[in-house]
């Protein structure tokens, strides 16, 4: 696990945008691992604005990390509004290459299993960028989720709702069951980088960075991964 404590957001924005313009000259058609919170925002202004100056996504292809249950097509909070909005709609991967888990089909299970078999048939995520929940969650990976765990349905704690709040109009608003990949789907990842910023994340970045690794720290798995950087401000890094 190779931390890198930087001065703030735009920076760890910049230094995560780099390994993703990396990649995609390397390997125009990489497959790319999308979070949504507010982690990763300056992260997908800093590739719209690389985009602007030639950055091609055209073949590319991206996979989100997870979505709400039960809102509506079209709901400005579901993630898949969401990776349009702050992503995917500024630089120019086909919208037929962007793929966001089916919050609303009717059989949750078999969505679930068909959107690991997208991700295998696309070859696998070459690079997925990550957040973490005040709890330590990753994606909706929340405190117990198992290791070994593949994209599946799972409920929200209440903590996890209240940090969410922000992007509805009140706690009420927001779901209680989610779609999220897997702890061991985003384990299979062959390079993940997990942002934090702000003091508010400093207990969840110190039990991932030095703590057990333990299900109760869902992101503390990624000490077991052979290629995962964690981007840091210092407000976030304060209890290391
Ligand atoms: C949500 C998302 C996570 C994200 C987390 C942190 O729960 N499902 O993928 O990492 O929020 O969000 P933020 O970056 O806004 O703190």
């Amino acid at each position: 696990m190779e931390v890198v404590i930087l001065g703030g957001s735009r920076q760890i924005g910049r230094l995560a945008a780099d390994a993703v313009e990396q990649l995609v000259r390397r390997k125009p058609d990489a497959v790319l691992g999308l979070a949504t919170g507010s982690s990763p925002l300056p992260v997908y202004d800093e590739l719209a604005a690389r985009h602007g100056q030639g950055l091609d996504f055209s073949q590319a292809s991206a996979f989100a990390l997870d979505e709400y249950v039960g809102l509506p097509a079209g709901h400005p909070a579901s993630y898949r509004e969401v990776v349009r909005r702050e992503f995917t709609n500024r630089v120019n991967i086909a919208p037929e290459n962007v793929h966001v888990p089916d919050g609303t089909a009717a059989d949750i299970p078999a969505a679930c299993a068909a959107y690991e078999e997208a991700m295998a048939a696309a070859g696998g995520i070459d690079l997925q960028l990550l957040g973490v929940g005040t709890d330590g969650h990753i994606g909706f990976n929340e405190p117990c989720s198992s290791f070994a765990s593949r994209t599946r349905i799972k409920s929200l704690i209440e903590q996890t709702r209240r940090d969410n709040a922000r992007f509805f109009d009140n706690l009420g608003g927001v779901p209680h069951h989610v779609i999220t990949q897997g702890l061991g789907t985003i384990m299979a990842a062959r390079h993940v980088i997990l942002l934090a910023t702000g003091a508010q994340k400093a207990q969840a970045v110190r039990d991932l960075v030095e703590g057990p690794v333990a299900a109760i720290c869902p992101a503390s798995v990624l000490q077991f991964h052979p290629h995962a950087t964690i981007l840091l401000d210092e407000a976030a890094a304060s209890a290391l």
